[in-house]
């Protein structure tokens, strides 16, 4: 398989538009703007924490002791019922090593550092996350690893670059279906001809699977927007579809989805 762009404008310090949050002492001072009454003062050229992360997940990502207690490989594990290592395996295999890949948010546990051993040192691997608490915990954990950078930016804003994979794991299920269209058409934005994007997320779990009720309840009390994957298919996401080769797997029962968006070579 042919390796794209591989040198192409990786920027190890990850800065998005040369922005980056926690460097703003380098920089001037963000131009505040007041976006009406109501609105929170918006840094101009930073992301803004998305009002369904700050509303139904600030005690998952954003509440510093929770992230302290819950970023740990058992609880992933746990919250995937033991399905973490299958799932992880199955989204790596779509990416080989060496490629130019962009996980466009962060995930709790090793993941990141595992892709980063996956791609290897002639890899380059690209990892955002919208909220300064999970960048500033993934940078760290990526400290030994030159071929990764961690940048501050909302996945649903395209960056401009250009990745052979894309490695989007349970980031889907978590938005509002604006939210989650815009991510879908910026990541497949994101990739060129002969590039891959994996999306692995919830899926609507086969007749009579005996967790069925409790996922029902835990979506409907934590995860208001996760039903949505039960119902729509990740490719309907796409406002060009036709453009991809998709393919879609299902896993523990159909509980879990692994969906891959191919950009086909021209020619
Ligand atoms: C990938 S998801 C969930 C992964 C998995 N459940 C885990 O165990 O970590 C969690 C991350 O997505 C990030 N996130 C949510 N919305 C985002 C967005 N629009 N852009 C970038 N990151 C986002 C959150 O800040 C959080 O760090």
């Amino acid at each position: 398989m042919e390796v794209l762009t591989l040198n192409s404008s990786f920027n190890p310090s990850g800065a998005p538009n040369g922005l980056q949050q926690n460097q703003t002492s380098a920089l001037p001072a963000p131009t505040i703007v007041n976006t009406g009454i109501l609105s929170k003062p918006v840094k101009a050229g930073l992301p803004q924490v998305p009002d369904y992360l700050h509303d139904w997940y600030n005690w998952a990502y954003l509440n510093p002791r929770s992230v302290q207690f819950l970023d740990h490989e058992l609880i992933v594990a746990t919250i995937l019922w033991g399905n973490h290592n299958l799932l992880q395996r199955s989204a790596f295999a779509e990416i080989q090593p060496g490629q130019k890949v962009l996980q466009p948010a962060c995930v709790y546990g090793n993941f990141s550092v595992a892709l980063a051993q996956h791609i290897g040192a002639e890899g380059r691997l690209q990892i955002s996350d919208v909220a300064l608490i999970q960048v500033k915990r993934c940078r760290h954990k990526l400290r030994d690893f030159p071929q990764a950078a961690v940048r501050l930016a909302d996945a649903a804003q395209p960056s401009g670059e250009l990745y052979d994979a894309i490695c989007c794991y349970f980031l889907l299920h978590e938005m509002p279906s604006d939210d989650r269209c815009r991510t879908v058409n910026a990541l497949l934005g994101s990739i060129p001809p002969g590039g891959t994007a994996t999306f692995i997320d919830y899926h609507k779990p086969c007749f009579a699977h005996p967790l069925k009720a409790v996922m029902n309840l835990i979506f409907r009390t934590l995860e208001p927007f996760a039903k949505d994957l039960w119902y729509e298919e990740i490719a309907d996401f796409a406002s060009a579809p036709g453009e991809f080769i998709w393919r879609k797997q299902t896993y523990f029962g159909e509980l879990y989805q692994k969906v891959t968006a191919h950009r086909p070579k021209v020619g």
